[in-house]
């Protein structure tokens, strides 16, 4: 398998903070970006419906762009996705799921935060994930849209509401022994990663799944192919912008990672 163009994937500008940690450790690839906004927020999605979706449109995606590897890089898709998917696309696919295990290496005061979407925390996948690598660890759960709405508009260059993300995280701020690790189980999550550690007065681990998507894509990366790069890095959404300001303030989040450009994809 030759793997020329790697698509990033995900509800929204959330997968940014994945195709930063790929790009970093394979700064020659060809990549694209694909981010379902029509649909958002996934994490409020019902599973079968989330399921259909997905499939339906990276299988038109695929059909009409060059794709060699896909990264699924948002958790709610991903923990509810990977196996439908797989079935239905011969080529390679990268997920990304909640970095417990890491955590429960990292934790010394056995208490951890897993920050996710609403459904990521209700999956069955995430409790074995806790079950498996987490047991003898206190894991508490925060699932929030909130949080996700605040990555959005950070990367559409709005202010971060501190109070907000103060009122999200308060249950663990009240308590005695708050953890000292926290799973960022949304890719959206560690692009406010400055603004969760401040509310813990920066004395928080924060862990996300980031490095481990990278490498298992090196892993997957032709090398030859990676040499015959182009350099052209193109970002696609599915639903139209509510105005040219928002277009352009995303355009110009997306410029910073490397996006030449960023066009509607049209299913039909
Ligand atoms: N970035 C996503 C995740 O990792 C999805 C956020 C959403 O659309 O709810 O779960």
């Amino acid at each position: 398998m030759t793997v020329k163009q790697v698509l990033i994937f995900d509800s929204g500008v959330g997968g940014l903070s994945v195709c930063a940690q790929v790009v970093k450790i394979n700064p020659n690839i060809n990549y694209s970006y694909l981010f379902d906004n029509a649909c958002f927020p996934y994490g409020e999605l019902e599973h079968n419906f989330l399921i259909q979706r997905i499939t339906s449109l990276l299988v038109s995606f695929t059909e009409k762009h060059p794709v060699d590897l896909i990264v699924i890089a948002c958790n709610s898709a991903s923990t509810a996705a990977l196996q439908a998917l797989r079935s239905r696309l011969s080529i390679p696919i990268v997920g990304v799921v909640p970095a417990v295990k890491p955590a429960a290496a990292m934790t010394e005061n056995g208490v951890i935060g897993l920050l996710a979407t609403p459904a990521t925390i209700n999956r069955a996948y995430t409790q074995e994930l806790i079950t498996q690598f987490a047991d003898s660890a206190q894991v508490l759960k925060i699932g929030s849209t909130e949080l996700v709405k605040l990555a959005e508009q950070k990367l559409q260059g709005l202010t971060v509401d501190k109070q907000q993300l103060q009122d999200v995280l308060q249950p663990w701020l009240d308590l005695k022994e708050k953890p000292d690790t926290l799973v960022l189980g949304c890719t959206h999550f560690p692009l406010l990663k400055k603004e969760i550690a401040a509310c813990f007065d920066n004395k928080i681990n924060l862990v996300d799944s980031g490095k481990a998507i990278a490498q298992r894509v090196y892993q997957l990366i032709d090398e030859q192919a990676v040499l015959e790069a182009v350099n052209i890095h193109q970002a696609y959404y599915t639903k139209a912008f509510s105005s040219q300001k928002q277009h352009l303030a995303l355009q110009n989040s997306f410029k910073n990672y490397g996006f030449t450009a960023l066009e509607f994809y049209s299913e039909c």
